[in-house]
């Protein structure tokens, strides 16, 4: 029998599919989109996946290094689906209201730093194929991705870059990525649609065993010494964000893959 409250149940349902179906016209799409929007937190005994994820993003779960089995479902859905493009949407335009607000003297030293793998470029097509923590990072077989040169932009994430130059603020690439995958890393970069640098700062050996935050803000250092303005930092990671000097803004992009300490 159908009661009122039941039909207008079912009309709420039928306009939520609707909607949901209607939001898969993502732009620059970066691989094959799941049905799911991954962000309703599959809820299972004793730990909610968007809890996971929201402890993993604001830094207070630190030192993991899997994805917890019950959230490999969810982080695949999450990452392949509509709601890591909408979450990576708001950092980016965040970043460029920041930055137009501002009143720069184009004198030439503003520079934004872009961290590189899963901030300006996106290994999501290797991760897709390899599984989200199913297995220990693999550093071989990821290394042969990376040396394919393939990797396609975080489309956000080349939109800010657009909008930056045009501000006239350069743009500073700096990453984990050691010095011999500098060439295929410029080819790479340039094949995804940024074509235009100050620095490529890439690891080199003398940093080699120490962390992240450790390389990362010591290049910080020195570009700020050598006359340089930080005005924003963008990274996935929060290695990439810590550490003194930070630049003026940090932004923080999404990733509940995996975590750089
Ligand atoms: C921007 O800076 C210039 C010189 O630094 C100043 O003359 C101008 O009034 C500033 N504009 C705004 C909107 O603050
Ligand atoms: C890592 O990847 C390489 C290259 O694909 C493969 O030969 C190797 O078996 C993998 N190692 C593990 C532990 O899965
Ligand atoms: C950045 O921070 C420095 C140091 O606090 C400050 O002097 C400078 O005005 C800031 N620049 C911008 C663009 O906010
Ligand atoms: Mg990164």
């Amino acid at each position: 029998m159908w009661q009122p409250c039941t039909v207008l149940i079912f009309l709420a349902t039928l306009i939520v599919v609707n909607c949901q179906n209607s939001a898969f016209d993502i732009t620059n799409q970066i691989h094959l989109l799941r049905p799911k929007s991954g962000s309703g937190g599959d809820l299972i005994p004793g730990i909610s996946c968007s809890s996971w994820r929201l402890g993993v993003e604001a830094h207070n779960i630190i030192d993991w290094k899997l994805i917890p089995t019950e959230c490999e479902d969810y982080v695949g859905h999450y990452m392949l689906g509509k709601q890591y493009r909408e979450d990576s949407k708001v950092v980016a335009s965040e970043a460029f209201a920041y930055a137009n607000g501002l009143n720069l003297t184009n004198d030439g030293n503003n520079i934004w730093i872009f961290d590189i793998d899963e901030t300006t470029l996106s290994n999501l097509p290797y991760y897709a194929d390899h599984g989200f923590g199913a297995e220990l990072f693999n550093a071989t077989s990821f290394n042969e991705w990376v040396d394919r040169g393939e990797a396609p932009a975080l489309p956000e994430s080349l939109e800010l870059y657009n909008k930056l130059l045009s501000l006239g603020i350069k743009a500073v690439f700096l990453t984990g990525r050691e010095e011999d995958q500098r060439e295929v890393t410029v080819k790479n970069l340039k094949q995804a649609g940024y074509n235009n640098w100050e620095k490529l700062i890439l690891k080199d050996s003398s940093f080699s065993g120490k962390t992240a935050v450790f390389y990362k803000s010591s290049h910080r250092r020195n570009l700020e010494k050598k006359g340089y303005k930080i005005i924003g930092n963008i990274g996935d990671q929060w290695s990439d964000l810590l550490g003194t000097p930070t630049g003026n803004r940090t932004f923080k992009l999404p990733d509940p893959m995996y975590y750089i300490g």
